[in-house]
Parts: C-alpha cells; structure tokens; sequence
C-alpha cells in the first residue's frame, strides 16, 4: 500500500528562538546522523544498539531507529515494494533529519538497499548542515544467510517471501560510505569501536 502526497498550501517555516549552536551549547552535544545500510542479517541493528548503549553510557543521547520498529507505527502502512521502500526511507530521513537537529545522535538500521534513497538521506541532511555518516555493514550473502537469525533467508529461499533483498531484490552497496565494517570479520565491540574512532577524529563527539 502506498501513501499518497498532497502538496500542501499555506503555510510557512516557523523558526524557533534558539539557534542550533545555542542548542549544542546547552545539550552539550552535536546532533548528527549515523545511517547503517546492509543485507538482513548484516548486523545492522546488533552494531547500532551496541552503539547506542555505548553513547548513552557515556552521556551522549543517541536513539535508534530501527527499520523493523519503525513499521509497527510510523510506516506501518508500508511493504517492500519498490515504490514502499523508498518512501520508507523518505520518512526515516525526514524524522532523523529533525533528531539529529535537536542535537541528537540518530542511529537508523534500516537495509535501505537503493543507492538513490540513501543519497536523498544524505542531502537531506546536507542541505540542513547536519553530518550523515554512513556506515556499511558489509558480509557477503552466503554469511548472512548461514546467521539468519529471523529465519527469513529460508522463507526467502522457499518462495514464502517475495522482494527480498539479496535474493530476489536487489542490495545496492555504498561506494563511498564514511564507515565500511565487515561484521563477519570483527566482533561486535570492534565494530563500535570503528565507529565510536570516527566520531572522536570528526569531533562529532
Ligand atoms: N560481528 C558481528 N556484528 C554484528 N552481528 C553479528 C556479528 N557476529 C554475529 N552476529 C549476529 O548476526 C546477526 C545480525 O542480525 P541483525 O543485527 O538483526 O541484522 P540486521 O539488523 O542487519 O538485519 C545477529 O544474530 C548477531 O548476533
Ligand atoms: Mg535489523
């Protein structure tokens, strides 16, 4: 089921009185976008919650977005269809866009597949000054398919799941992404590591 749009008419940007300097002043923090891309079973949503609760250990708020979660509600009127998956990450951009504004870490793990999709995230943020770092979780399908921690690969493989990425959907890998871990080959302390490295170097934290 798609949504439709409607242009609307009549209205106007209503701009706040804090300024996003003003805002990272008083948080103490950089808001930011960190955006894994990745097969099913990449370990997507492993590495993002490992990062999150690292952050917030550390003081620093980040909030996952998740790609499962944000269909129970949010996009819960989306399905896998081309036209579906893009505007899925059309709204997870819109809503990181607006956490990374109000000075938070955004994390999504999301398998956003089309190279385009991601590129339209990433002007997004650009465009609004805000940092999008991608991060590539990398293993090759056979490795994602040995996990198959949801058992979704078998359904795939059985016929019982139409559209799925890696095996009747196409995965479009990043070519440039800020951050490339191949999950099969680091843990997943490493992986954050990785992760947590770049942001230090980058001052985003
Ligand atoms: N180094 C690693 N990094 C991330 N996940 C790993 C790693 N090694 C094994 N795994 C396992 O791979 C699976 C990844 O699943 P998940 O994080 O749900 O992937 P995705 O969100 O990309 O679909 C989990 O069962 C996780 O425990
Ligand atoms: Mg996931």
């Amino acid at each position: 089921m798609s949504s439709t749009t409607v242009a609307p008419t009549n209205i106007t940007w209503h701009e706040g009185h804090v300024s996003r300097e003003e805002r990272a002043q008083l948080l103490k923090q950089k808001g930011l976008t960190i955006w894994f891309t990745g097969l099913s079973a990449s370990g997507k949503s492993t590495v993002a919650s490992a990062l999150e609760q690292h952050l917030l250990h550390r003081g620093i708020n980040a909030y996952r977005l998740d790609g499962d979660n944000v269909r129970f509600g949010l996009n819960k009127n989306l399905g896998f269809s081309p036209e579906d998956r893009t505007e899925n990450i059309r709204r997870v951009a819109e809503v990181s866009k607006l956490f990374a504004d109000s000075s938070a870490i955004a994390i999504t793990s999301f398998i956003s597949p089309y190279r385009s999709d991601r590129e339209s995230a990433r002007k997004l943020h650009s465009e609004a000054g805000l940092p999008f770092v991608e991060v590539f979780a990398d293993v090759p399908v056979s490795v994602a398919e040995s996990r198959d921690p949801k058992g979704l690969y078998k359904k795939a493989r059985a016929g019982e799941i139409r559209e799925f990425t890696g095996i009747s959907a196409p995965y479009e890998a990043p070519e440039n992404p800020e951050i490339h871990i191949r999950t099969d080959q680091k843990t997943i302390a490493e992986a954050v590591e990785q992760i947590v490295s770049f942001l230090s170097k980058n001052e985003y934290i």
